[in-house]
């Protein structure tokens, strides 16, 4: 087979090396790639929302299997303009991908279909939210309805807060046309996890339990990044529990997609909240996520691209994915600065003393020049090792991490905190 992967961060990087270890994987492409993903694949050129591009390179390279990473591709219809020129494509329809695409209807489906999450209301009219918010009891969570790269949820803790936000989403609209509508949603108290399933659109299989760290600082203080590491399997998630989120969030949301025609041969991703009631769905995303991909992906024991093959075909064998008993952790190495202003083209030392299998570096933003790799942007490399237990796993990283430098590079010291603690509680 040959395989275009569209993206070009870690978790394309990650999608990409566990490909590689398919023997039924002729060449990888990936669009646009990055410099890692280029020592195991051929990457083009190609901007992620070229969706006729990417379909003319499919076919000129004769490209069996296309697997999209990013949401942008697939809530632009992706996978319909591929299905329509007869490629075959991993990854949900435009009508599917809506429950990423839009986070009012993804409330209004979890509503009709019965499956636990916030209370909420939806505004088209800013006046009409300002009224709302007026009695609302705080603090009180203010979405934009559409696509804002992870910056267009605002917990606010007061009236005034809740206003002036109201007036950045929807007057300013700071966050173009996604501020259209606004989703008013009751704060959950809690703790959150992500729970990622491969899915035909009939079939589930739950993939391990991971959990992110989106702040900047240790203890999850500061704003929040585009994750600072992950670790799986998150031991929040008991077996018994697994099987309570397959039941009444995994499979309820599936059978209610394939209700409304929506087509979803992919992967769901549920970023769910474990509250004193409960275990309730925060956000939906259409696609594998960053940075969790990054250490679940290499628990798998099954072949990734007979999975994704057979997923494009529309049939997934629910008794073909296994899974390794290890933990996996991967802690971020960003530029100093990063959430906000950070500086590029810093040379990256100690990529040659990585032990190839047992410790992975996944690229995230990077430049290859001059024999030599330079740091490419905020978040730069994610540094992924394993273990007999998350223990063992983040002694493994850190020293993983120790061997990797560049100028102003930082990092989480404390990923894997929450599970650590809770060592011993079970
Ligand atoms: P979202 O984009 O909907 O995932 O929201 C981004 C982040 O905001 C989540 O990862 C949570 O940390 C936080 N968040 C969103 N909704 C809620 C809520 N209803 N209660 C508490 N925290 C929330
Ligand atoms: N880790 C969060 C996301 O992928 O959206």
């Amino acid at each position: 087979m040959k395989i275009l992967v569209v993206g070009g961060g870690g978790r394309e990087h990650a999608i990409c090396w566990k490909l590689s270890k398919s023997p039924s994987v002729k060449k990888i492409y990936a669009a646009p790639g990055n410099a890692g993903i280029g020592t195991i694949a051929e990457c083009v050129d190609l901007a992620i929302d070229d969706l006729a591009g990417l379909a003319d390179c499919v076919e000129k390279n004769k490209i069996d299997l296309t697997v999209v990473g990013p949401e942008l591709p697939l809530t632009l219809g992706i996978v319909d303009e591929f299905e329509s020129r007869g490629l075959k494509i991993f990854g949900p329809s435009k009508e599917a991908a809506l429950i990423e695409g839009s986070k009012a209807f993804a409330k209004e489906f979890m509503q009709k279909h019965h499956i636990p999450t916030a209370s909420f209301r939806i505004f088209s009219e800013h006046f009409e939210a300002l009224d709302f918010i007026k009695s609302a009891s705080y603090p009180l969570v203010l979405k934009a309805d559409g696509l804002a790269a992870g910056k267009g949820a605002v917990i606010c803790k007061n009236v005034e807060e809740a206003g002036e936000t109201v007036e950045k989403i929807m007057v300013q609209k700071v966050f173009g046309a996604a501020g259209l509508k606004l989703v008013v949603e009751e704060f959950m108290e809690g703790e959150e996890v992500t729970v990622m399933a491969f899915t035909d659109g009939k079939n589930i299989v739950p993939m391990v339990p991971s959990q992110d760290h989106k702040q900047i600082y240790e203890g999850d203080k500061g704003p929040n990044t585009g994750g600072m590491g992950a670790y799986a399997p998150a031991n929040i998630i008991t077996a018994r529990l697994l099987k309570t989120v397959c039941e009444e969030i995994l499979e309820p949301t599936v059978r209610g997609l394939a209700s409304e025609n929506r087509t979803y041969k992919g992967v769901l991703y549920c970023g769910l909240m474990v509250t004193g009631r409960g275990v309730k769905v925060l956000e939906y995303n259409c696609r594998f996520g960053d940075p969790e991909t990054q250490v679940v992906l290499p628990l798998l024991e099954t072949d990734l691209a007979e999975v994704f093959n057979n997923i494009a075909d529309g049939y997934l064998n629910i008794d073909e994915i296994d899974w390794s008993e290890k933990s996996a952790v991967t802690v971020v190495l960003a530029s100093e600065g990063y959430p906000g202003e950070y500086e590029t083209n810093k040379a990256i030392e100690g990529l040659d003393s990585v032990k190839a299998d047992t410790e992975l570096v996944f690229h995230a933003g990077t430049r290859f020049e001059k024999g030599r790799f330079l740091t490419g942007g905020g978040r730069v490399l994610n540094a992924t090792a394993f273990g007999e237990g998350i223990k063992a796993a983040i002694t493994n990283v850190y020293q993983l991490v120790g061997k990797i430098n560049f100028d102003g590079m930082y990092y989480r010291q404390d990923i894997g905190w929450r599970a650590q603690n809770r060592i011993g509680l079970y």
